[in-house]
Order: structure tokens, then C-alpha cells, then sequence
């Protein structure tokens, strides 16, 4: 070939190649493109009365067991459910329409045993049983819904789930249980900086 015309050709023969592929790749991927992604439609019903499910929160919060996570999640939890409604932002506790909430900062209780006393709720008590199935197939001190005859406990802000109650139970004993004196570094902690509720400590 004609060096002079060889370097046009060859430019040409590329530039047919490079529409060619193109045109294959195109044509390949467009199926899959035109493809519909599934409709949403078949996702699980939400349960509405379920923190999990809670205005707002929309999907299920992921929960683990361990770390930072846990506890900014046992915090969510603590305000979801009302806790601080009868217990105060700071567990202090005292007088409230639930009656006099017991203070979580000054209580012996060890985590397993506040993990009852969410769930369960205490008999005769205003603290409200949060499980679903408290007494009624989720063992609560071994007694029956029956059985507790007056001293059924009163029905929760919010049910909560074993690992909801689980992360509550760890942030109490975390941050709360055995903390003294309630302090400003505490109050931004559960509020937020800037909130008002921490003024007082100014
Ligand atoms: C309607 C008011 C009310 C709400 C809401 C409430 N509590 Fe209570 N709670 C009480 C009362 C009242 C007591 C004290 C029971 C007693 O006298 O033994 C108590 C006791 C407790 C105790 C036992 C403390 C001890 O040392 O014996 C724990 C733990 C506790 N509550 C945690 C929680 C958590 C966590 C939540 C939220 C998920 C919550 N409570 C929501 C009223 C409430």
C-alpha cells in the first residue's frame, strides 16, 4: 500500500471498529436497561404500632449490640418510648402522672434486671409492662396476665421490641445509672447543643 494513503486508511478502518463496538455494546446493554426495576409494592407491611415503624423513622433502625451505635440508639429509644415522660431526660425520676417514677440514677438494678422491668413493667406500680406479649407468652416473674388481678401494669406509650429494650437498658446503665449529680455535659448530650431545656445549667 501507498504510505501516503495507508495512514488514512488505517485511521478509517480504527474509526469503523470503534462504531461497531459501540453500536454492539449499545445493543447489548439496552435489554437490560428497558428492564423495569420491581415495584416497592411487595415490601413487608409496616407495623404501625412498632417503634420500629414510627412516624419519621421509616425504615427499621439497625440495631447491634455493642458500641456508640447501641447507645445513640437506647437514647432514641428512651425518648421514642416516653421514659423521660416519668423518669425525666436524666432519670431522676419523681412525681408525674405515672406516680413517683423510681430514679435510674440511683438505682442497684443491674442490666439484665432492667431489661425485665421495661418488658415486664413492675406490678402495682405506674411502670408500664413495654413488651408486647408481657405475661402473655413472654415470661414475665412467672405470673399470667390473669394472675396479676389489680396489679396489671399500665399500658406503654410505645411497645417496644427485645432489642429496643435491650439498647434502652444498656444506655441507662451507660449513661444514667450511677451518674451523680445531673450535669450540663449530660443535658447537651440528651438534648442537643443549643437546647433549651440545658439553660438552667448556664
Ligand atoms: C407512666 C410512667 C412511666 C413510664 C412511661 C416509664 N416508667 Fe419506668 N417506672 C415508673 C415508675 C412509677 C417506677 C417505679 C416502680 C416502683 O415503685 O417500684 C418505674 C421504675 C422503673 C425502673 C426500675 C428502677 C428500680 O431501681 O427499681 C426502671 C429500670 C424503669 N422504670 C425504666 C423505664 C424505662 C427504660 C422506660 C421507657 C422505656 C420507663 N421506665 C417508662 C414509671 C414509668
Amino acid at each position: 500500500m501507498n504510505p501516503k494513503t495507508f495512514l488514512p486508511s488505517l485511521i478509517a478502518v480504527l474509526l469503523a471498529c470503534g462504531m461497531l463496538s459501540t453500536l454492539w455494546i449499545a445493543g447489548k446493554l439496552e435489554p437490560a436497561n428497558s428492564k423495569e426495576t420491581p415495584s416497592t409494592a411487595a415490601e413487608e407491611p409496616a407495623a404501625p404500632e412498632e417503634l420500629a415503624a414510627a412516624p419519621g423513622v421509616g425504615k427499621a433502625p439497625k440495631v447491634t449490640t455493642e458500641g456508640k451505635d447501641d447507645l445513640a440508639h437506647g437514647k432514641e429509644v428512651y425518648k421514642k418510648a416516653n421514659c423521660a415522660g416519668c423518669h425525666k431526660w436524666h432519670g431522676g425520676g419523681g412525681g408525674s402522672y405515672g406516680g413517683a417514677a423510681l430514679s435510674l440514677r440511683e438505682t442497684i438494678l443491674n442490666q439484665e434486671q432492667i431489661v425485665e422491668v421495661i418488658a415486664c413493667g413492675r406490678p402495682g406500680t405506674g411502670m408500664p409492662a413495654f413488651h408486647r406479649q408481657a405475661y402473655k407468652g413472654y415470661d414475665c416473674f412467672g405470673m399470667t396476665w390473669d394472675e396479676l388481678g389489680e396489679d396489671k401494669p399500665p399500658k406503654p406509650p410505645k411497645r417496644l421490641r427485645i432489642p429496643d429494650i435491650e439498647s434502652v437498658a444498656a444506655y441507662i446503665v451507660e449513661k444514667i445509672k450511677g451518674k451523680g449529680d445531673m450535669t450540663k455535659a449530660q443535658c447537651v448530650d440528651f438534648w442537643g447543643e443549643g437546647a433549651r431545656e440545658c439553660g438552667r445549667f448556664e
